[in-house]
């Protein structure tokens, strides 16, 4: 996992392999340049290889398909996938998931 200074991650979270949290929106050589954390929630699952933007929080409960590329506060309870990350209610539900996840 790479985070930076500024990065909170919250209790009882899952996060994948390759878990990126950046900590400086636009990039620029600054020497007064202060980190801008990433802050997980509670709860939170977050697939392999997510991208995260600076300033950017999770909220609690919510859901991250692996390759996410976060640019957006993500809403408590909320699925969110793809580049840019999108909220989809019809991905990751117990209807959708296969006989693997059904006990
Ligand atoms: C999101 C996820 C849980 C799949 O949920 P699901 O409900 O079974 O979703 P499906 O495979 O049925 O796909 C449903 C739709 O979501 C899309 N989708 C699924 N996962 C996606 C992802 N990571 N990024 C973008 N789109 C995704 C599919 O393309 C499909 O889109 P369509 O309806 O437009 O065709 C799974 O793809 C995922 O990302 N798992 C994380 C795996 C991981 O990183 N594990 C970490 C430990 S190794």
């Amino acid at each position: 996992m790479l985070h930076s200074p500024g990065t909170v991650i919250g209790r009882n979270c899952f996060i994948g392999p390759r878990f990126t949290a950046t900590n400086h929106r636009v990039p620029e050589i600054d020497p007064n340049f202060v980190p801008e954390g990433v802050i997980v929630e509670d709860d939170v699952i977050i697939g392999a290889c997510v991208t995260v933007l600076a300033g950017v929080t999770i909220g609690k409960g919510a859901k991250i398909g692996m390759g996410a590329v976060i640019l957006n506060d993500v809403p408590a309870g909320s699925v969110v996938v793809g580049f840019p990350a999108q909220e989809r209610d019809d991905v990751w539900q117990p209807t959708t998931l296969g006989p693997a996840y059904s006990h």
